[in-house]
């Protein structure tokens, strides 16, 4: 069967958190998710280093038949999308395209405060491109953006000890410095893949007035958007509901750790870059 799927790239996991909603919006199309986890995690890489592999895994999803990738990985979207879109698409065959997830986010995060001051949680890489604030002053320019890196709490997740009460001192640690920039924070934006799994320990160490946003279902719906507005892309995708996964590590180890993230099991393959 020859497929047309949605490629979905994320340095590792956590783009199935984003894919899962996804998958839930958007079921009747194919989708070809690949995981870069031999080199995660890209939060603390520099922008040369992140460009270079989601530029590499990006091409590699387009020569499997994705017309159409989404960067799954804030990391990456924040370092490298903008290049890729600009300098290196022009490059390609026509009629591809790769979308992030810093831009739909950004698109609607202002509409859920009050008090116009908003927190991004995210990797230090992330935080320190500056993207969120950003692209979030494009749309909302008089929200106040805080933002607060996060660097323990992948790794937490990724050693299984996210739910454990080792990971509370980081929770409370990262949480109490974002609100020390501003009290009058009402919403926080999850702006890493991984953090999901942390969102009853975060809601358990906020303020019950704090609204916290994952980033999956935003950028579902954003994708659902695109695709009603984008006739000549939504044409090209095949629709046959299948689901497959790529990992630059070792398949059983991605498949035995993808469900915490996916909430099903997957069988990924093997691919070297
Ligand atoms: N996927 C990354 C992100 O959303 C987190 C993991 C990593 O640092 O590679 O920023």
């Amino acid at each position: 069967m020859s497929l047309s799927p949605i490629g979905v790239f994320d340095s590792g996991f956590g783009g199935l958190t984003v894919l899962r909603e996804m998958v839930t919006a958007l079921p009747q199309y194919d989708y070809l998710y690949l995981g870069d986890n031999a080199r995660t995690p890209y939060g603390t890489r520099s922008f040369e280093t992140v460009y270079h592999y989601t530029l590499e895994c990006v091409t590699y999803l387009f020569d499997q038949g994705c017309p159409l990738v989404i960067v799954a990985c804030n990391t990456a979207s924040a370092k490298a999308l903008r290049t890729i879109q600009q300098r290196d698409l022009p490059k390609m065959r026509a009629g591809l395209r790769v979308l992030g997830v810093i831009r739909p986010t950004a698109e609607v995060i202002g509409n859920s405060t009050r008090t116009g001051h908003v927190g991004v949680l995210g990797t230090s890489g992330t935080v320190a491109s500056e993207s969120y604030p950003i692209e979030i002053g494009k749309f909302f320019p008089d929200v106040s953006v805080h933002q607060q890196a996060c660097p323990l709490w992948v790794p937490l997740i990724e050693n299984n000890e996210h739910q454990g009460d080792g990971a509370d001192f980081f929770i409370q640690k990262y949480l109490d410095e974002l609100i020390a920039q501003s009290s009058s924070i009402d919403t926080i934006l999850l702006g890493c893949t991984h953090y999901p799994l942390l969102m009853e320990k975060i809601k358990a160490h906020v303020a019950k007035e704090v609204t916290i946003i994952p980033q999956g279902k935003i950028v579902a719906d954003s994708l659902t958007d695109y695709l009603s507005r984008h006739a000549e892309m939504e044409s090209k995708l095949s629709r046959n509901g299948t689901r497959n996964f790529l990992t630059t590590d070792d398949a059983a180890a991605f498949d035995s750790k993808a469900r915490i993230f996916y909430g099903a099991g997957v069988a990924s393959r093997h691919i070297a870059l």
